[in-house]
C-alpha cells in the first residue's frame, strides 16, 4: 500500500469554508486531484470560481472517472443566518457532506489590549470561533444521523502559544482547540473523525490581511526565513482525511523548519 494512498478520497464529498484563497484553495485543488467531489465556500465568488475552475482542471488531469463534482457557495461564515441556510444550498447531488474543513479565519492588526477596536474583536470571533462552530453543529448532526464523518479544524501555532500583539486572534485559536478537543472527547463513541491542523508561518493572503492590506509590512513577516505555502498545508490536511476510517489524526502541528514556535524562528537565511 502507498504512503500517500488518495484512493480513499475518490468519490468523497468535501466542504471546505475559505476556499477562495490560500491553504483553502490550495486543499481544494488537491481534494479535486484525489477524485473529490467539493462544495468550496467563501464571501467573495469571483476568486471561489476562479479555484473552482482550477480544482475541475486538476480533477481532469487525474484521469479519475469518479468524483469531480465541484459546486461553489457564497456564504459568510459569520452570518448566522446565511450558516443556518447552508444546508439548503448544497446541490442535492452533494448533500452527504464525507469531510468538513473548517478553514475560513483571519487575524487584523497587531493592536495591543485597550487599543484593539471593538469591530475586529467582533470580527475575528465572529467567524473564528462562532462561525467554525455554527458550521460544525450543522454537520455533527449530519455526520452523527450516518455514524460516519470527518471534520478537520484550521487551528494554528497561535492556539499552542500567545503572543504580543496578537491576543484576539490567540484566544479566538485557542478557543478552536478547545473545542475542537471537546469534540473530539464527545464523539469518542462514534466512527466520526476530528482533526486540527496548527500550522505556523504560511505565506498566504493571511499577512496582508492582518496588516489591512500593508504589503510591505506583511513581507517583512516572511523576511529572511522561508515560509510554509499554502500547498504544504494543504498536504497535511489530504494526507488526514485520506488516513483509514479507524485512524483519526487528531493534530498535526506544522511548522517551517526555521521556526520553533509562535516567537522563535531564525531568519539567518
Ligand atoms: N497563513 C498563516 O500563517 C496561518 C497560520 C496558521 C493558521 N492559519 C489559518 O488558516 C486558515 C486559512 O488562512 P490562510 O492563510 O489561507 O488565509 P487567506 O489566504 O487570507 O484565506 C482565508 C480564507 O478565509 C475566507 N474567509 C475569511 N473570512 C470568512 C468568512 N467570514 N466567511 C467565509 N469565508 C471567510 C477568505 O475568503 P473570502 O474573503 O472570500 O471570504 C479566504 O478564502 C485560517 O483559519 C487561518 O487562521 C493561517
Amino acid at each position: 500500500m502507498s504512503l500517500f494512498n488518495t484512493s480513499r478520497l475518490v468519490g468523497k464529498t468535501v466542504l471546505i469554508t475559505g476556499a477562495s484563497a490560500g491553504i483553502g484553495a490550495a486543499t481544494a485543488v488537491l481534494f479535486a486531484k484525489g477524485g473529490s467531489n467539493l462544495i468550496l465556500v467563501a464571501r467573495r465568488i469571483h476568486p471561489l470560481k476562479i479555484v473552482a475552475e482550477e480544482a475541475a482542471a486538476a480533477y481532469k488531469a487525474s484521469g479519475l472517472t469518479e468524483g469531480g463534482k465541484i459546486a461553489t457557495i457564497q456564504l459568510d461564515v459569520a452570518d448566522k443566518a446565511q450558516v443556518a441556510s447552508l444546508l439548503d444550498k448544497i446541490p442535492q447531488d452533494l448533500r452527504n457532506v464525507d469531510v468538513l474543513v473548517n478553514n475560513a479565519g483571519f487575524a487584523h492588526g497587531v493592536d495591543k489590549v485597550g487599543s484593539i477596536t471593538d469591530a475586529d474583536i467582533d470580527a475575528m470571533f465572529a467567524t473564528n470561533v462562532v462561525g467554525l462552530i455554527s458550521i460544525t453543529q450543522l454537520f455533527v448532526r449530519e455526520f452523527k444521523a450516518r455514524g460516519a464523518g470527518h471534520i478537520i479544524n484550521l487551528g494554528s501555532v497561535a492556539g499552542r502559544e500567545a503572543y504580543p500583539g496578537g491576543s484576539i486572534y490567540c484566544a479566538t485559536k485557542h478557543a478552536v482547540r478547545a473545542f475542537t478537543e471537546a469534540l473530539r472527547k464527545e464523539l469518542v463513541d462514534t466512527k466520526i473523525r476530528i482533526t486540527e491542523v496548527q500550522p505556523g508561518m504560511v505565506e498566504t493572503e493571511f499577512s496582508v490581511i492582518r496588516f489591512r492590506g500593508d504589503k510591505s509590512a506583511a513581507d517583512k513577516v516572511y523576511e529572511g526565513i522561508q515560509p510554509l505555502v499554502a500547498e504544504d498545508v494543504a498536504e497535511e490536511i489530504v494526507w488526514a482525511a485520506a488516513r483509514p476510517p479507524h485512524v483519526n489524526i487528531a493534530e498535526l502541528f506544522v511548522l517551517p523548519v526555521n521556526q520553533a514556535s509562535a516567537t522563535l524562528e531564525y531568519r539567518g537565511n
